[in-house]
């Protein structure tokens, strides 16, 4: 979309500036200077979503998973796994531990996030034996309660369209994490809506990553609907 937005402006900021034009000057400046503004943005901004997709996206999932001290043995959720970035990097973390992602296959949130396309990026990674991808939906995993040793959630919870069903799905999360165990919760927009959500839910122990320059600047420019954040929280021994 950025892609289109800015080559469109690129476009009409060279005919501003090599066709020209008859009319009052101050509008040919006018013209030259809202397109070019606009082929930065548009060209910057699909810039930096293709760097976030292919580097970015990786260099954060690792900086974020080196937070947990693992012993190797661990059983994981991926919830809204997509194409399994955080399931394959936590399964690089437990050679003798299991790895579940679970989706709803959304085609609305990402175009070709299907089990197949998830299971091929484990096979390709060389984890493919110790990934289970499910079918199912955040806000009612069917799992056991207590039963995953950490819980992931990469730009998920957003798409949920109600702070209602997004609470749900926080829930849900920490109903399936046992107790001392770890909750990565990373996401583009709603990080202290999250963090009431899980203070509500007797989250006492957890760390804000606020995502630093990068996150501000693409925040500002994006008009804060895109703000790279995360939530580490351990869920307490006792209350649970
Ligand atoms: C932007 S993608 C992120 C995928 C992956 N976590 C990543 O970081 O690459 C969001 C994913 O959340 C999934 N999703 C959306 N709503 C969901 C729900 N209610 N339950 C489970 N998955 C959901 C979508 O199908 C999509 O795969």
């Amino acid at each position: 979309m950025f892609f289109r937005v800015g080559g469109g402006a690129l476009v009409l900021s060279l005919i501003f500036a090599y066709v020209p034009f008859h009319g009052s000057a101050w509008i040919v400046v006018t013209a030259r200077a809202v397109s070019a503004i606009a082929a930065c943005y548009g060209i910057g901004m699909a810039a930096y979503m293709t760097y976030g997709s292919r580097i970015g996206k990786v260099r954060t999932r690792d900086r974020l998973l080196r937070v947990i001290p693992w012993t190797g043995s661990e059983r994981v959720l991926d919830v809204g796994c997509g194409r399994g970035l955080m399931a394959v990097g936590a399964a690089l973390q437990v050679p003798n531990g299991e790895v579940i992602g679970i989706d709803l296959w959304s085609a609305a949130d990402q175009a070709d996030n299907t089990p197949d396309a998830a299971r091929e990026n484990t096979r390709r990674a060389g984890v493919v034996d110790r990934v289970r991808i499910d079918t199912g939906d955040v806000r009612a995993l069917p799992y056991e309660v207590n039963s995953f040793d950490v819980v992931l959630s990469h730009w998920v919870v957003h798409n949920l369209a109600t702070a209602t069903d997004r609470a749900q799905a926080l829930r849900e999360m920490l109903r399936v994490l046992r107790p001392d165990g770890w909750l990565i919760l990373a996401d583009i927009s709603h990080q202290t809506e999250y963090i009431a959500q899980l203070h509500t839910a007797g989250i006492t122990h957890l760390r804000e990553e606020r995502g630093g320059l990068e996150s501000t600047v693409i925040g500002f420019f994006s008009g804060n609907t895109f703000r790279p954040q995360a939530i580490i929280a351990r869920k307490p021994v006792t209350r649970f």
